[in-house]
């Protein structure tokens, strides 16, 4: 039977990516050679390049300190777009944009790097006939932004008259609130806001945005959205993959500092925040800045109470045994650097006083899960309670960002049968199979944004100093703490000590 199969490209809700126009740009990309430019920014490059959705001329100009030459980067990049692209590349495709690819090879910190840039640049506009835009992403490790962003100001690449020059800043900005600030003085001294894009590819995700129109575009959820009807909110961002590779960053970072700084408060503002008069770049920004500011950050004596920290042990992951924390490849075996933490956040203001926002995440946990839990009150009256209708569980609204990309309402209904007894059931929203398409990587719409100049789904230099205001007293105690972590089995629901934050009555949701 075939009749009622409607064909995807016939379906009105099967659109994908929207054709937005896009200037012309040259786009430099800093750590060319790196585990984020192979993994995830060239493989987005290529299928933006897929969609027809990258401006009509596009040039790239790989920028990292192997002594490569431009056709063995083009291959390098070929090898990492066939593996780690979302969709099987087309060869043509890939072959057009490869063309557009070259290799400038040097240390961040060499002149020369930039001057040869800043003739490739130019040679760009000549062929092209007008000067074209620059998006210059800074996809290094850290301790490079500051040195690329000042040569870059020296050598003039900070500005193009009659075109628009953008600098995009990957994570972490800073480990301290103080290197944050003193990183934002550096940039600001050479860029300005308006041209400064920190990137945390959380916003970027299909269902982060989702949030903002479920609330602001739906009566039904916003009445109950405050201190009045929600009970606690749970935001959850678990792991299964363990540190792999990457124990030299890894072991500098830490959890706190990894996901929760950056990713986990950037959804908790989506969850807390009031509505912008517009979607304009500062009007939401403004408003996630106020939900920021409006959470005091632990007192010193209040940190056991309302942050945990751990370090997975070993334990078993899909059937197979792996090694704990402190026995990875490239760990200091005494290492105290967490891999889960957990804090209990409060929101001081009007509408959600009283309410925890619980948020935590973890490498090596049971499974990959990354969801927004807003669970509301108990009813004040259970009339049927004498029929055997309980345990009936509260209302949660759960937004799933990780595997599955959805929204889900729990409500109680009848079980079928005489007696009036309940049980909870899932209202349910998948975006798989309401839209019949896989979500666009993040990385995919931040190109993107970033190309247009549209802000607003980067992190402002206000918004990240208030992000880093309230992790700083937490890491701060935790350092001067010291001492062995607590374990917890990999493959597992994270530590038995997690539950010493929650507020007597709430637990955990389940990984
Ligand atoms: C990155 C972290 O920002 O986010 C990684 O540095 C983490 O440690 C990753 O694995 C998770 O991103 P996603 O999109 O897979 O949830």
């Amino acid at each position: 039977m075939t009749g009622l199969v409607v064909p995807a490209q016939h379906n009105p809700l099967a659109e994908g990516l929207e054709h937005l126009p896009v200037h012309p740009t040259v786009m430099v990309l800093f750590g060319a050679t790196g585990d984020l430019a192979r993994r995830k920014l060239l493989p987005a490059i290529y299928e933006l390049a897929h969609d027809g959705a990258l401006p009509e001329r596009f040039h790239l100009v790989g920028v990292a300190r192997s002594a490569e030459t431009s056709d063995e980067y083009r291959r390098q990049a070929a090898i990492a777009i066939r593996r780690f692209s979302r969709r099987a590349p087309d060869e043509a495709v890939l072959q057009r944009l490869l063309d557009e690819v070259e290799y400038v090879s040097g240390a961040f910190a060499d002149p020369g790097v930039y001057d040869r840039l800043g003739g490739i640049l130019h040679h760009c506009d000549e062929v092209a006939g007008w000067p074209m835009n620059r998006c210059l992403y800074l996809a290094t490790a850290p301790a490079f932004f500051a040195t690329i962003v000042d040569e870059l100001g020296a050598h003039g690449l900070a500005r193009r008259a009659d075109a628009d020059v953008r600098v995009v800043v990957e994570k972490p900005f800073g480990r301290t609130l103080q290197e944050a600030r003193q990183l934002n003085r550096r940039m600001l001294a050479v860029f300005e806001e308006r041209q400064i894009f920190r990137i945390d590819h959380y916003l970027g995700k299909e269902t982060v945005q989702n949030l903002l129109a479920l609330r602001f575009a739906n009566q039904l959820f916003e009445p109950v959205w405050n201190r009045n009807y929600v009970d606690h909110v749970q935001i959850t961002a678990a792991e299964e993959v363990g540190v792999g590779s990457r124990a030299g960053f890894y072991d500098q970072t830490g959890a706190l500092r990894d996901l929760i700084q950056n990713h986990l408060l950037q959804l908790l503002c989506h969850v807390a925040m009031e509505p912008p008069a517009r979607f304009g770049a500062d009007d939401v920004r403004n408003e996630k800045v106020k939900v920021l500011q409006a959470i005091r950050p632990p007192a010193s004596w209040e940190i056991q109470r309302r942050a945990v920290r751990a370090q997975y042990g070993p334990g078993f992951v899909g059937g197979d045994a792996v090694p704990g924390y402190l026995e990875e490849e490239g760990v200091p075996p005494d290492s105290t650097t967490e891999t889960y933490a957990a804090l209990r956040l409060s929101v001081d203001n009007w509408r959600w006083a009283g309410v925890p926002f619980y948020v935590r995440t973890g490498k090596r946990l049971a499974r990959k899960k990354t969801e927004i839990a807003v669970e509301l009150r108990p009813v004040p009256h259970l009339s049927f309670a004498a029929d055997g209708a309980a345990p009936v569980t509260p209302n949660t609204i759960v937004l799933s960002i990780q595997p599955d990309e959805g929204v889900s309402v729990s409500v109680a209904a009848k079980i079928p049968g005489p007696r009036m007894r309940l049980r909870s059931v899932l209202m349910q929203f998948l975006y798989g199979t309401t839209f019949l398409s896989d979500s666009p990587e993040a990385y995919e719409r931040l190109l993107l944004d970033a190309m247009r100049g549209d802000a607003t789904l980067f992190t402002r230099d206000d918004e990240v100093e208030a992000q880093w205001r309230i992790c700083d007293p937490v890491l701060r105690a935790w350092e001067a703490m010291g001492g062995a972590l607590p374990q917890y089995a990999a493959g597992s629901q994270g530590p038995d000590e997690a539950a010493t934050i929650l507020i007597p009555g709430h637990e955990w949701r389940m990984i």
